[in-house]
């Protein structure tokens, strides 16, 4: 059984002050609601500079909000200015790592090498990847958009182990939706959802297809939630940009997900 899971990616925003209060409200207002912690995963993605504030927080309150990173370097050590590695993310508290979000895609050289590269480099330091991985306005206009973000799942993993896949996270993030207040439809991303978990069946074995978990990211929001998980047979959560930045926001979205 998946346990289904919320992750806000912040992007580039809030500083570490700015990120402590954003927790600590968000920690607040799911006390409140008597929200089940295990009934879904709640997860933050913080800029690098506010992770160390965000899992002090967490330790000290002992919150059940788990954190992560929305990049990562593929070199372990060494001179290489500005990176940061996943052993140091690891040693954070950090669970979880985007790779390949259209955003890092379209502004730094990560081709498909780099991204391979980060996935090992996440396993390897026992986190989790998050792929993110959809088509743009054009593939869709061209009706290939499960073929596109099928192949782009294969492009990746393909060489991993099973023990490894099975580890992943995909998030099926159409990039005509991202930031733009255009979603999907449920069947849309339910549809996508259903190809890539086929796919983890007939690369590696249905025992990974049960266990990799495929979230849906794209304008979500507290009014679009419960919609888009209607038709949810094989997704499992959202990847929240800009409306996790919003404790009262974001705290809906995670109740309406559970
Ligand atoms: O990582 C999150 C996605 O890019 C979605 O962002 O919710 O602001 O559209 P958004």
């Amino acid at each position: 059984m998946r346990k289904p899971i919320v992750v806000g990616n912040w992007k580039m925003n809030l500083d570490h002050l700015e990120a402590t209060y954003c927790v600590q409200k968000l920690a607040w207002l799911l006390r409140d609601a008597r929200f089940d912690y295990d009934s879904c995963e709640v997860v933050v993605l913080p800029p690098f500079t506010s992770i160390r504030s965000v899992g002090v927080l967490v330790d000290a309150d002992k919150l059940k909000i788990g954190y992560g990173a929305q990049t990562v370097s593929v070199t372990t050590q060494g001179a290489f200015t500005g990176d940061v590695s996943a052993d140091m993310l690891a040693a954070l508290g950090c669970k979880y790592v985007i790779v390949g979000h259209s955003e890092r895609r379209k502004y730094h050289p990560e081709d498909d090498a780099t991204l391979v590269d980060q996935v090992r480099a996440i396993l390897a330091a026992d986190m989790q990847p998050i792929l993110c991985v959809g088509e743009s306005y054009d593939e869709r206009k061209k009706g290939i958009e499960l073929e596109y973000a099928v192949g782009q799942v294969n492009d990746i993993t393909r060489d991993l182990s099973e023990d490894e896949a099975s580890r992943m996270l995909v998030a099926y993030e159409p990039v005509w939706a991202i930031g733009t207040g255009m979603v999907a439809t449920s069947r849309t991303a339910q549809d996508a959802a259903h190809a890539i978990r086929r796919h983890f069946a007939d690369a590696f074995s249905q025992a990974v297809a049960e266990r990799v978990r495929i979230l849906y990211g794209g304008s979500v929001t507290s009014k679009n939630a419960s919609q888009l998980m209607s038709e949810a047979h094989d997704m499992d959560g959202f990847l929240v940009g800009g409306a996790s930045l919003d404790p009262e926001e974001f705290d809906k979205i995670v109740r309406l997900t559970q």
